[in-house]
């Protein structure tokens, strides 16, 4: 089946169940959750009874205005919620994160939501800003977190949970950068051969690439009893499109999303299940839809998809290891 039934079936005849399970006496990390489904996800596990919530946001005064409506919302005490600042855009953000984590008593489970779509040539951190804030950052923080993520997984006895929030857009990525010859990154950093139309998808597809090979060098064990994921809340009502888009593009957006988007309370129940106890062993590295484990499709499975997640999370991992010595193999 094509990617326009799955995603049709997905949209309009699949109910996304409503998180049910407990997260009592846990800790938990959301990314980007001022907003959007990052809020929701966040109120969720509050509701969820989490002992603490913390809001990763790049802009503190929005995240305290969302801990105050979370904790408004749940009537639940200020101390469930905490704001701690965060900006993928910035490598020396995400190793000062990183540190403040190791203080933390314990750390059950993280949900790295944060990411951007835009149609605007930018670069952030020496590379164009999809790439940086969608790609690299995540994965940079997802190592930094980690150890924490194992630590209370040992000590608690229950797996630790971190999920990557991507997008089913991976599937129909068409990413001709990848032909040309030489170093991913520099293609990608390219603007003359850039597809900004692409580059979101593309994004999504080499953050899939990215949490595989994470998973796949940091397998399930007593050592490292923690399931890492990649899911897609499908497509939601929020503020993803803050471009400043032409009257007719808004209005074929608006169109769409009216006739097809979950809202972000829906979309969010994604969020919540890639990182619940409902999430076993079958999810570590793998993609979930519909709070399910789902086929990775063409752009991974496919030889020319195998060979390209190679190539790319070779180079991603040496860039690592340069932007925060240790980190690949802490
Ligand atoms: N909405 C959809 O249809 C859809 C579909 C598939 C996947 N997704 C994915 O879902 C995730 C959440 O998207 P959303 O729809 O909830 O969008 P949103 O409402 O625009 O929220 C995005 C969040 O990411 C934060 N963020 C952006 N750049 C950041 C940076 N440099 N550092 C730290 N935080 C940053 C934003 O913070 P500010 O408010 O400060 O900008 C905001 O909190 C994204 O990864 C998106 O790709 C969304």
């Amino acid at each position: 089946m094509g990617y326009g039934y799955t995603f049709i079936k997905s949209q309009l005849f699949t109910q996304i169940p409503y998180p049910q399970s407990s997260f009592s006496g846990q800790t938990v990390i959301v990314t980007g959750s001022n907003t959007g489904l990052g809020l929701e996800a966040a109120r969720h596990i509050v509701r969820l009874d989490a002992t603490k919530v913390i809001l990763a946001v790049r802009t503190v005064s929005k995240g305290q205005a969302a801990a105050a409506n979370i904790i408004e919302s749940l009537n639940v005490p200020s101390s469930r919620v905490e704001v701690w600042q965060l900006d993928l855009s910035s490598h020396e953000s995400v190793i000062a994160f990183g540190k403040r984590v190791q203080s933390l008593d314990r750390l059950d489970a993280v949900i790295q939501n944060a990411g951007i779509l835009t149609y605007e040539w930018n670069i952030v951190e020496g590379e164009e800003s999809h790439i940086a804030i969608n790609v690299v950052s995540p994965i940079l923080f997802g190592l930094l977190v980690l150890p924490k993520l194992r630590e209370t997984a040992k000590a608690t006895g229950q797996s630790g949970r971190l999920a990557f929030v991507g997008s089913d857009l991976h599937y129909i990525a068409k990413f001709k950068e990848a032909g040309v010859s030489g170093s991913m990154f520099d293609a990608l950093r390219q603007k003359e051969i850039a597809d900004m139309g692409d580059r979101y998808k593309v994004s999504k597809l080499l953050l899939l690439y990215a949490v595989r090979e994470l998973a796949a060098r940091n397998p399930l064990s007593s050592s490292s009893n923690v399931i890492i994921d990649y899911l897609t809340p499908g497509a939601c009502k929020s503020d993803i499109f803050r471009d400043d888009l032409s009257y007719v593009q808004r209005l074929g957006i608006g169109i769409g999303t009216a006739l097809m988007a979950r809202t972000t309370e829906v979309g969010s129940r994604t969020l919540v299940h890639g990182v619940s106890s409902d999430v076993g062993e079958e999810a570590h590295g793998a993609f979930l839809m519909d709070c399910r484990v789902f086929p990775n499709g063409t752009n991974v499975d496919s030889e020319r998809g195998q060979s390209l997640q190679k190539l790319w999370t070779q180079e991603l991992f040496e860039r690592l290891e340069l932007i925060e010595p240790g980190c690949t193999t802490a």
